[in-house]
């Protein structure tokens, strides 16, 4: 694909997706991080002349018009992270979108109105795309946690226009490929969270990829369960037992080590301060839940990381929202942080509820690379096609 520095772009209408689907709480942005990451794309843009227009869908309006997922908030945050004014319409297409466009001059950016208060985004709709594309004459796509949707804002347009790949796309594409297509073996995969069903493809591709896979979180579980072991209350899909045993024979097959839980943290309730105490995993009461993966279990999981050069990272090892089930998480972060700062592991981490457990940590800006998309991280880390970066190829 085409990168930034390979197009020119002075004078032109430069129309750049990028995902401004952020934290936003009364109307308030709480969280900019995914603002901070794209800025540089529009910053780079504008002071090359460029007239910028940014799209952006906000949360799933379903094709009509929610005034309370209105992207108008977004502007003056975007404004601040790019160090220039953001005009902004009412509209993505049509009479305000044009009007906001044809005022802008060089050096310009606009921020046009929610793509998704229309039907056609989603649905990727020719009239819609085209509307889209009639607003300008180059496409740079910078929403890589939006590239496993084929919307006419991630596909359409690049079939229409001039495209280039924006920096934070490029720089998802080149880390998380470095972590998957070629990386330095040995390679560790730590897959946590609440489910085993939102995870099988993912587990799947993983242990035929990468030399160990590290199950922690409640989907731990259900491995545990699928191997006869008694969960107590804990969270388990227990229709998933045979699903889990099958990962387990493929990972063995294809020489990858599972690393389970050997003790873990268990309460009787779910909340703050609850009583808990460590057994080992065969020793779960009926009416204790696991909560948390125990100190035996994380001294195997450094030891596992400390022998690897990659290590990829999705997914939680407790409920570390509440304290204290985020000890495991928090303690593995730090050795994450310790061994990567040392320069012999490269970290990778991406998924909403493991940035959120990283931050949590402190540990955020101590990671090679940290993804801010959710599910197109996830389906990249699938192994799957993202429609959004086939496009680029166009
Ligand atoms: C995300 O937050 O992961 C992206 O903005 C995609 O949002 P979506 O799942 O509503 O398509």
């Amino acid at each position: 694909f085409k990168t930034l520095d390979q197009i020119d772009v002075a004078g032109r209408v430069v129309l750049v997706r990028l995902d401004l689907n952020v934290p936003m709480k009364d109307g308030v942005v709480t969280d900019a991080t995914r603002i901070d990451r794209q800025a540089p794309t529009v910053r780079a843009l504008a002071e090359r002349g460029a007239r910028v227009v940014v799209l952006s869908h906000f949360d799933r309006p379903k094709g009509r018009i929610v005034p309370s997922m209105s992207l108008r908030p977004v502007a003056a945050p975007l404004a601040a992270a790019i160090g220039r004014p953001v005009a902004f319409a009412d509209d993505c297409i049509g009479e305000a979108a044009s009007r906001v466009v044809a005022a802008l001059d060089d050096g310009d950016v606009a921020l046009l109105e929610n793509l998704r208060f229309h039907a056609g985004e989603e649905k990727n709709e020719a009239g819609f795309a085209d509307a889209l594309a009639g607003l300008g004459q180059i496409f740079v796509s910078d929403a890589f946690s939006c590239a496993h949707r084929a919307h006419a804002s991630t596909v359409g347009l690049a079939e229409r226009l001039p495209t280039a790949a924006g920096l934070s796309m490029q720089a998802e594409l080149e880390a998380l490929g470095a972590a998957l297509a070629d990386p330095r073996r040995p390679v560790a995969a730590i897959v946590g969270g609440a489910k085993v069903s939102t995870k099988i493809d993912l587990l799947n591709n993983l242990v035929a990829r990468v030399d160990a896979v590290i199950i922690g979180g409640g989907m731990a579980n259900t491995f545990l369960h699928a191997q006869g072991i008694a969960v107590g209350k804990s969270l388990c899909e227990a229709d998933l037992a045979e699903t889990a045993r099958a990962i387990l024979a493929r990972a063995e097959a294809a020489g990858c080590r599972v690393v389970l839980p050997v003790d873990a943290v268990v309460a009787r309730e779910f909340k703050a301060g609850a009583d808990s105490h460590t057994v080992e995993v065969t020793g779960v009461a009926d009416d204790e839940m696991i909560l948390d993966v125990g100190p035996k279990t994380v001294a195997e999981v450094e030891a596992c990381i400390a022998g690897s050069k990659t290590l990829l990272w999705n997914g939680p090892f407790g409920a570390f929202e509440i304290a204290p089930f985020d000890a495991a998480t928090v303690a593995v972060a730090r050795a994450v942080e310790k061994l990567t700062r040392a320069g012999g592991l490269a970290s990778i981490a991406g998924g909403g509820d493991t940035v959120a457990a990283l931050a949590h940590a402190g540990v955020l800006d101590a990671l090679t690379y940290v993804s801010t998309a959710g599910g197109a991280f996830l389906e990249f880390c699938e192994g799957k096609e993202l429609p959004g970066v086939a496009a680029l190829a166009q």
